[in-house]
């Protein structure tokens, strides 16, 4: 993808006129395509990946990959990766640091070559996110633990747990985790793949990527029992690689959050959008709320329609949760939908504590929006938005409330300018030219 982190959007606003029109295809879920690339090291065979999302999370998966001695080779939408030699299993320290989904890697490695360092990963800034529930069920199956210092001060992860005679590193378990995870639910089932013995991991999170992966993984010798349910069965292989079959490569599915995003796009701004390639049986808590705040939804089996009735939209509450809940990656074009609804709404936040910043810029903007606690705002709408005086430019703080400042400033009235698009680059694809089909006045400024 290689866009420049200094990137802008310009946006010229609808002034509250839903108008907008056209279909947009969903791309594959970045959140599942990021787990299948790291899944590639429990493989004696190289792994191809279809419907890939080019996204900057993406390149910086295979950046971190490759780093680590992985080929990959990419095809337009689609990737080959062998992970079939020695690998390092050192992470490097600044990839890992910006990107969460690096730490999905270490439970393949570890269980593979029996150790693997990295730094505490970062990713978006949406909280504190700490990696206590992958640590814990390391040391379960039988890991040891020890933290030193980088040379930049940072601290740095060193896990081992060497290769027995047998050939397996890790000790099959039993791990509840005291909250769900989805990367905690993903790493330690991917490390619990090769362990010897069964490891049974309860409270699992439940969210279709896990699905995805885990029948994939079980389409090329794992035994994993329970997908989609809070209970996963792990029969480990003790040390014996998966093995791909060349006519079924991982095909990933489609991304339900950037559908989610789109459908509260279409519902604020839209005259008549067709969502395409999507999923929506993945999205029935938001189709639901949608239709019942007086959105009008046509659902085929990979189509989702929306239309503009004319009539007032109305408001409601939200409280984000686990799959099969209200996503937290929905919450902020969400509450920019909501601003646009008559009536009061109350918007919860139950995953992240560092959720709302982006709300400040709502509120300039117009929205009447009050902090009632750090877990909670609430809405009064409906509330015409408007650009920010003289110039001023909005901020995205992470992916999704990226994706919501990219919503307001097409539903307000003037022109508005994005700064920091790079958040939005690492989970949306080519936005601006997805926008564009459908009507917007989106406008790249790539700086000299
Ligand atoms: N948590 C801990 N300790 C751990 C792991 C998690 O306390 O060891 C806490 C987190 O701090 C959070 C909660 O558990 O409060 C749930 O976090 P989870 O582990 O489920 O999140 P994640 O795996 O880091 C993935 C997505 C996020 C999405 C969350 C929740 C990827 C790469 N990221 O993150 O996606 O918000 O699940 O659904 O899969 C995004 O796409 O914009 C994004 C942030």
């Amino acid at each position: 993808m290689n866009n420049s982190t200094n990137d802008k959007f310009i946006i010229k606003g609808l002034a509250g006129k839903r108008t907008l029109s056209g279909t947009i295809k969903i791309s594959g879920a970045k959140n599942a395509v990021l787990k299948a690339m790291a899944a590639s090291v429990l493989f004696e065979s190289p792994l191809r990946i279809e419907n890939v999302p080019d996204t900057e999370d993406t390149d910086k998966m295979l950046t971190l990959m490759t780093g680590l001695g992985i080929s990959t080779e990419i095809a337009p939408g689609a990737l080959h990766i062998d992970a079939t030699k020695e690998l390092s299993t050192d992470l490097d320290h600044d990839i890992s640091k910006s990107m969460r989904a690096s730490v999905v890697i270490t439970g393949p490695l570890l269980a593979r070559f029996g150790n693997v360092s990295f730094p505490a990963p970062g990713g978006c800034v949406i909280g504190s996110r700490p990696i206590d529930l992958f640590i814990e069920g390391y040391k379960k199956m039988g890991a040891a633990v020890s933290i030193k210092k980088h040379s930049n001060g940072d601290d740095r992860y060193e896990i081992t747990a060497p290769k027995n005679k047998k050939g397996f590193c890790l000790q099959g378990a039993e791990i509840i985790f005291p909250i769900q995870t989805v990367g905690g639910t993903e790493t330690l089932m991917m490390a619990a793949v090769l362990a010897e013995g069964k490891t049974v991991l309860k409270n699992c999170a439940m969210e279709p990527e896990i699905v995805s992966l885990i029948e994939y993984l079980n389409a090329c010798g794992a035994h994993i029992e329970g997908a989609g349910t809070p209970t996963l069965v792990i029969r480990g292989t003790a040390g014996k690689l998966l093995k791909t079959n060349a006519k079924k490569p991982y095909v990933t599915i489609p991304d339900r959050i950037e559908t989610a995003s789109f459908l509260f796009l279409a519902a604020a701004c839209g005259k008549d959008i067709t969502i395409t390639d999507c999923e929506p049986s993945h999205l029935e808590v938001i189709i639901d709320m949608l239709i019942n705040s007086g959105v009008t939804i046509e659902i085929k089996p990979s189509h989702i329609r929306v239309t503009a009735s004319g009539k007032p939209l109305t408001s409601f509450n939200i409280r984000t949760h686990e799959y099969p809940g209200f996503p937290t990656d929905v919450q902020a074009p969400a509450v920019v939908y909501l601003t646009q609804t008559v009536g009061e709404s109350r918007v919860f936040e139950t995953i992240f504590e560092g959720r709302f910043k982006y709300v400040d810029e709502l509120v300039q903007m117009g929205a009447g929006i009050t902090a009632m606690n750090p877990r909670e705002i609430l809405i009064k709408g409906e509330t015409p938005l408007k650009a920010l005086d003289g110039g001023e430019e909005l901020v995205s703080y992470d992916i999704r409330a990226g994706f919501a400042v990219i919503l307001a400033a097409l539903i307000a009235k003037g022109t508005s300018v994005i700064d920091n698009t790079y958040f939005i680059d690492r989970g949306y694809e080519a936005i601006e030219k997805r926008l564009k089909a459908l009507g917007a006045d989106i406008t790249r400024i790539i700086p000299e």
